[in-house]
């Protein structure tokens, strides 16, 4: 694997990222849920970029996972999302530029590097104007605090105004065959400024991994990923995610999907899916059905 530290607005984060939103600490005695071996299995599987954010709270965990392998990972945090109470509460948004710096110092004391090689904003605040973010960014940026900068959950019209105060590297959100907005007009907008899609939650939150006991025999979304599926000899689950893949392509632009897992097995079920090339008959089959509600 090569160096992660390239120039602002052009990092390489490989093929497919790994999502660390749901890596906890566990005193399991199952290898398979070891949080160190999943993080190892993802990158010696070929994965480059891990992600995580403050409000995950497991910066210290991920940044005690990656050390042995600190030079070979691009490393991706967010700051900006504040709980009121506990991770599954209402959040506040802290944007302004005093808030960003003092948010990337927490962030790399818990992570325990010396820089965050991919840095967002975790979601668009209504108050701060996102100049002000990005410019507090760039700053980090000379700095050599952070590598390059992200945006999560913002506008067509944020991401313009941003990449207009620096090259934003970056835009993570939400990408499904089932969470398909971003293709509205966000993937357009990002294909055009050159900036990556980083797609989390590529299989809904774990959703088309198909084990929901309310799936339908009759449903034409199921069995055109079950069809596909068995004709690949691969889990619907990674039929979703070579779809999200593919959606790269299609819209012109470069797509990284960012699927997570706590399973060691998944892990490497999940970055290769990676490497099935769908026909074009079978894209356009799952994007049709799947346009729809069944
Ligand atoms: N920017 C944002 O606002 C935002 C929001 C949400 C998420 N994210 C990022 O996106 C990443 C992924 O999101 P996500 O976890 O919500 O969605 P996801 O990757 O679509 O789904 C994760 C779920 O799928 C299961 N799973 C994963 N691989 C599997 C496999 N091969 N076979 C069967 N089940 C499998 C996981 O369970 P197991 O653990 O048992 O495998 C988990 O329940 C997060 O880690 C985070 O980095 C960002």
């Amino acid at each position: 694997m090569t160096s992660s530290r390239t120039s602002p607005g052009t990092i390489d984060l490989g093929h497919q990222g790994f999502g660390a939103m749901r890596l906890r600490e566990n005193d399991s005695s199952d290898p398979d849920r070891d949080p160190f071996r999943v993080i190892g299995a993802a990158l010696d599987a070929g994965v480059r970029m891990i992600d995580t954010a403050d409000a995950y709270q497991n910066e210290d965990l991920v940044g005690r996972a990656i050390a042995p392998h600190r030079d070979d990972v691009v490393l991706a945090s967010k700051f900006g999302l504040v709980w009121h109470d506990d991770v599954t509460g209402n959040f506040d948004i802290r944007a302004d530029a005093e808030y960003v710096r003092q948010a990337c110092e927490a962030s790399l004391r818990r992570l325990r590097t010396d820089r965050i090689d991919l840095y967002y904003l975790h979601h668009r605040s209504e108050t701060i104007p996102i100049e002000e973010t990005v410019g507090a960014m760039a700053d980090l940026i000379a700095a050599g605090n952070i590598g390059a900068i992200g945006l999560s959950n913002v506008t067509a019209e944020d991401l313009r105004r941003a990449h207009a105060v620096h090259p934003v590297a970056a835009l993570q959100e939400q990408w499904s065959l089932s969470e398909r907005s971003i293709e509205n007009t966000l993937a357009q907008t990002a294909a055009a400024l050159g900036i990556t899609v980083v797609a989390h939650s590529p299989t809904s939150h774990g959703a088309l991994h198909g084990s929901t006991s309310d799936e339908r025999e009759d449903d034409p979304r199921q069995a055109a990923l079950r069809e596909i599926a068995a004709a690949h000899d691969a889990s619907v689950g990674q039929i979703a995610l070579a779809w999200v893949h593919s959606r790269g392509p299609s819209f012109g632009g470069d797509v990284v999907p960012l699927p997570g897992t706590t399973r060691v097995g998944h892990a490497r079920a999940n970055v290769a899916a990676a490497s099935i090339n769908l026909a074009p008959t079978e894209l356009a089959r799952l994007s049709d059905t799947w346009s729809t509600n069944a």
